[in-house]
């Protein structure tokens, strides 16, 4: 007897999975079993790029979520309503859920996961993070041996894009955004994805399966790019880093608060992270015993993110056809806590500063008192350009406790001398 799907949504990726589904000679055996029985959409009349009968198609999509033949149900219509209530609603009626819905699990993960468990039925998300990189399953089962005790990923194709043009061709934020925009890499309303909001979502998740817990999102530190300047890139490249949009999920001690957030940084050229251009994706995860394993790969996309999503659908498929009625718990979510995770003023990181100061005397070195009243050792120290008159003055620091080195800008913020602090970028 065939598996079969109900599908909501048939946009980019849910197109994509089923042009994926329909033509699946050369793959693996086991999605002959896959019968698209039902996929809901919103409108019947729309011209699709895909042939389904018609009977399959349906804008009621309450119905597939309740219809007894289904066994799974893929979720890919993005956003939080009604995305969260036909999840739930599908799994209280014993199905299966895929899905590629980042921002519902990030903020609903808990609701979703313990209906889930109680129905006995497993959530699978695979495209969540990543698009078509294999990252979730790797770090629940092939990577859950070791003690993973740092996360670093580029994990937003969008801001990549964005920042590999500035760097490459010199260009400001607001300019490459519009050029974006007009060609397709960057939605019309780029919040989510220029303020880190989709990275953040992506970085709870995988910090929530490599140290196992509850993330509250609200608890992800999270910067975007938007103040990212070519001046800073310039100063950046010079100094031998490159800048990129980090999610972050780091565990300095097994016993320590987590410390899980997104922000631009420098990245030394050398780091395996600082070649990834482009609507590229890469995650790096660290631990032991087994050191540094990093993926890369397309991070969306139709064809890649399908990729994710039936795979998904191929693993359910597996649990269908064998008999055990025993949760396999390397596919289950088995959490129930949250983790401890310690505010941005805790963090020990270098950083990179730029200040625009009057050109006399002695500047550089009260802002070396400054500094030196908290605590934070510079690394290095460079006057080179001017701006309207102003001094550019660029410091990076040895690593300094994030509420130590504030304190010392608040109160070289308060220097005769000081006109400004354009900018403040971390050093991974
Ligand atoms: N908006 C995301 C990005 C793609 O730019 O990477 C889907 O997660």
């Amino acid at each position: 007897m065939g598996v079969k799907l109900g599908i909501l949504g048939l946009g980019t990726v849910g197109t994509g999975t089923v042009q994926l589904l329909q033509d699946v000679v050369g793959r693996n055996p086991l999605l002959q079993e896959v019968e698209i029985y039902r996929v809901g959409v919103r409108s019947l009349a729309k011209i699709r790029d895909v042939e389904l009968p018609a009977d399959v198609l349906t804008t009621d999509l309450e119905s597939i979520v309740n219809d007894p033949a289904v066994d799974i149900v893929v979720e890919l219509i993005g956003g939080l309503e009604p995305a969260r209530s036909l999840i739930l609603q599908a799994l209280k009626n014993g199905k299966h859920v895929v899905t590629a819905n980042k921002a519902a699990i990030a903020r609903f993960g808990a609701e979703i996961f313990t209906t889930a468990n109680q129905a006995g039925v497993y959530v699978m998300l695979e495209a969540a993070v990543g698009g078509g990189i294999p990252v979730i399953q790797p770090l629940k089962q092939s990577l859950s041996v070791n003690r993973i005790h740092t996360i670093t990923g580029i994990v937003n194709g969008t801001t990549n894009y964005i920042l590999t043009r500035m760097q490459t061709e010199g260009s400001n934020f607001s300019d490459v955004l519009a050029d974006a925009q007009k060609l397709g890499y960057a939605e019309a309303d780029p919040t989510a994805d220029v303020d880190g909001l989709d990275a953040a979502d992506k970085i709870a998740i995988l910090a929530s399966l490599g140290f196992d817990g509850r993330i509250n999102l609200e608890d992800v530190y999270c910067e975007g790019i938007r103040q990212v300047s070519k001046t800073d890139i310039t100063y950046a490249e010079k100094l031998g880093f490159v800048i990129k949009l980090l999610a972050i999920a780091k565990q300095y001690t097994p016993s320590s608060p987590l410390s899980v957030r997104v922000h631009p940084t420098l990245v030394a050229k050398a780091h395996p992270l600082a070649s990834i251009n482009g609507v590229y994706n890469a995650i790096l995860v660290e631990g032991e015993p087994i050191g540094q394993v990093m993926f890369f790969g397309p991070g969306a996309g139709a064809g890649a993110t399908a990729s994710a999503v039936t795979s998904d659908i191929l693993n359910l498929v597996a649990v269908l056809k064998t008999s055990t009625t025993n949760p396999n718990p390397l596919l289950t979510c088995g959490h129930q806590d949250y983790c401890e995770i310690a505010p941005i003023t805790e963090l020990v990181t270098r950083f990179y500063a730029r200040f625009l100061t009057k050109d006399q005397p002695g500047v550089i070195g009260k802002l070396g008192t400054c500094f030196g009243n908290y605590g934070v050792s510079l690394e290095s120290v460079v006057q080179t350009g001017f701006q309207e008159g102003l001094a550019e003055i660029v410091v990076v620091t040895h690593d300094v406790r994030e509420g130590d080195f504030r304190q010392a800008l608040t109160e070289i913020q308060n220097l005769e001398a000081i006109d400004s602090i354009p900018s403040l970028l971390r050093v991974l």
